[in-house]
């Protein structure tokens, strides 16, 4: 379990959910791990258990939307390790469920400012230290939202896209070099998140998943955890399904 040793890893939203148990997994695997939320009591408490088991970790406090979180972010793992090897865009929203002409524009501005403008904001300012030392691996978190789209959530789903195309994009933009952009499109998984959603929509989102059960964390962790790796060598700008077999594409 040392894929990873020595390596640096920026993981956003890891304070909880399927964030954490990547930073775990990243960690279990050997890196050091910048932990980035805008949860500071939670952030403390993951850090530390991380800590704990041995991990060194730095913890950045911010609101991924700002793109001076990304900065911070990348200004504490160069000033500590010297490199980055690592960005998982994890950090997302939910938002309110309802149809496009209940839900106003400034619920889809709060949503794309996680979800879209914060992915944005980390490859802008981690992907020239990557460049840099002609190596990275950027994995980024959408969702099968993303790809079948699902009713009463517009915001969620037309960021979720947005997130894959910029994986696309990205990816193109630097094949041929040693910097890798992936992205995951997960199904539903038992987190904080679902708290965001009535009971009936999670339970359409859950019954769309023809394997009968939700996804685990430590699912999601182990794709990204390779993903994350020099293993993955001929993968960029690529969607990753791990959605119980709910994708048709
Ligand atoms: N849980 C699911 O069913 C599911 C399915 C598909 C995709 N995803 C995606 O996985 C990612 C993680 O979701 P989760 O289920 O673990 O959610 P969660 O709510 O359990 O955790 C999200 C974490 O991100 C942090 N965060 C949220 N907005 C932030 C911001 N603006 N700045 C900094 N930190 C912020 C929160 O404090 C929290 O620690 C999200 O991008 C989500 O869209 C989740």
């Amino acid at each position: 379990m040392d894929s990873l040793k020595g390596q640096v890893a920026i993981v956003t939203g890891s304070a909880t959910g399927i964030g954490y148990g990547i930073a775990k997994r990243l960690s279990e695997e050997g890196a050091n791990i910048v932990m980035v939320d805008f949860d500071p009591e939670m952030a403390e408490q993951s850090g530390s258990e991380m800590a704990a088991r041995g991990t060194e970790v730095e913890i950045s406090i911010g609101d991924v939307s700002e793109p001076q979180t990304a900065q911070d972010a990348v200004r504490k793992a160069i000033d500590k390790w010297g490199k980055i090897d690592i960005l998982v865009n994890n950090a997302g929203i939910g938002g309110i469920n309802g149809n496009i002409w209940e839900l106003d524009v400034e619920e889809l501005d709060r949503v794309y400012r996680t979800n879209f403008r914060g992915v944005f904001s980390f490859c802008h300012e981690v992907i020239p230290h990557m460049i840099e030392r002609d190596y990275g691996r950027v994995v980024n978190i959408a969702s099968i939202a993303g790809k079948e789209g699902n009713p009463r959530m517009v915001p969620y789903s037309a960021t979720k896209a947005a997130v894959i195309g910029l994986t696309k994009s990205v990816g193109k933009e630097l094949a041929g070099t040693g910097v890798l952009v992936n992205c995951v499109t997960p199904a539903v998984v038992q987190t904080r998140i679902l708290d965001e959603f009535t009971p009936e929509q999670v339970q359409y989102m859950v019954d769309r998943i023809p394997v009968g059960r939700t996804g685990e964390i430590s699912e999601i962790a182990a794709l990204v955890a390779w993903l994350s790796s020099s293993e993955c060598s001929f993968s960029t700008g690529a969607v990753f399904d791990i959605s119980g077999g709910r994708a048709t594409y």
